[in-house]
């Protein structure tokens, strides 16, 4: 059995555009954890540079990821949030991490073969090890529990891979938990408005395709409105949405933001059209993210609470990681001086 205390961790990337997808998926799920257990939230910009990002964007799009953990709901006196620039250890323990893991293990992450693309000889070296870094982030604090979305899931089983092989090879059988992903929800998966088939994302040119955290109560309505549809009433089954990805989405969103199970939701609007589910729909959206996005547009016109926030967060989180790096300096074997 693991001596672990239970602890929280979860990352979120500053690359812009954040999204219904994002908050339903993640952000959310945060709010929620805060009940029971201690969390760390962060906002992994060395992450974000795998791939190049503009230097003002990026501290742009650092803030506007805090504000929104804050404008959520996240409590950031009670649980840590901050970005992971500002807690030199990550970086120390991925390079300790990159000796750890294993290129075969790395050579099977899918995320990089969908990220790298057909050139993969261009893509950057951090956008390989990327998971090692993600594993660092996770381990750095010991943390047992990680909601992600799917997507990560694969990461996550890297991160446990590198965990027991650590332990292994310094013969301390606990000295790094093995994290748990908390999977959450039906509505994990968010997809474009303008095709159910397809994840909403943050890069998809068009802009009705997503709801962003900052659209006012009004682009929220109307980006419903001008979601795609098909021709027929909705159905009165959850198993028949399978057939139908663009009423799977919208109910699958309408479930989320409701916090219902999806089949009651299925149950209220079977046999109706579609412009009834969008009615409703716009108004459940614009009353539960509306608010959110107007309270981090408040934060952001001045973002001097945030900085203070995100400060205050590293200090915290620093003082965990560096007692975690010191045991993992002298696993390893570094010389350190000792503590005066
Ligand atoms: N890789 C995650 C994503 O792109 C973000 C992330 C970085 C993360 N480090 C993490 C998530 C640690 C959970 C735990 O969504």
């Amino acid at each position: 059995m693991s001596s672990h205390v239970a602890r929280v961790f979860s990352g979120v990337q500053p690359t812009g555009n954040l999204h219904l997808g994002n908050y339903l998926g993640a952000i959310k799920n945060f709010v929620a954890l805060q009940d029971t257990h201690p969390c760390l939230y962060c906002v992994v910009d060395l992450h974000a540079i795998t791939v190049f990002q503009d230097p003002a964007e990026l501290r742009h799009n650092t803030r506007e990821v805090a504000a929104a953990f804050i404008a959520a709901g996240v409590d950031p006196k009670q649980h840590i949030i901050f970005n992971q620039a500002q807690v030199p250890e990550h970086a120390e323990l991925a390079w300790v991490l990159n000796c750890v893991a294993r290129m075969g293990w790395l050579n099977r992450m899918t995320q990089f073969k969908e990220k790298a693309g057909k050139d993969r000889e261009k893509a950057s070296v951090g956008l390989y090890v990327y998971p090692n870094l993600m594993a660092a982030d996770i381990l750095l604090y010991r943390a047992t529990h990680v909601p992600v979305g799917e997507d990560q899931k694969q990461h996550i089983e890297l991160a446990r891979d590198i965990a027991q092989k650590f332990n292994n090879d310094f013969d301390k059988p606990d000295f790094f938990p093995q994290p748990e992903p908390l999977i959450q929800g039906p509505a994990t998966r968010v997809m474009s408005l303008r095709d159910g088939t397809k994840k909403m994302s943050k890069s998809d040119p068009s802009d009705l395709a997503r709801i962003t955290m900052l659209d006012t109560p009004d682009e929220i309505a109307r980006k419903i409105r001008k979601a795609k549809t098909d021709p027929d009433a909705l159905p009165d089954t959850v198993s028949a949405l399978d057939a139908r990805p663009e009423a799977a989405n919208l109910l699958g969103i309408y479930a989320a933001l409701a916090d219902r199970p999806l089949a009651g939701v299925v149950d209220e609007f079977a046999g109706a059209q579609f412009s009834k589910l969008k009615e409703e729909l716009a108004e459940l959206a614009t009353a539960t993210i509306g608010p959110i996005g107007a309270e981090m547009q408040r934060l952001m016109d001045d973002p001097t609470g945030v900085d203070a926030a995100l400060a205050d967060g590293a200090a915290r989180a620093r003082a965990i990681a560096d007692g975690v790096m010191q045991d993992v300096r002298a696993a390893v074997g570094f010389l350190q001086t000792p503590a005066p």
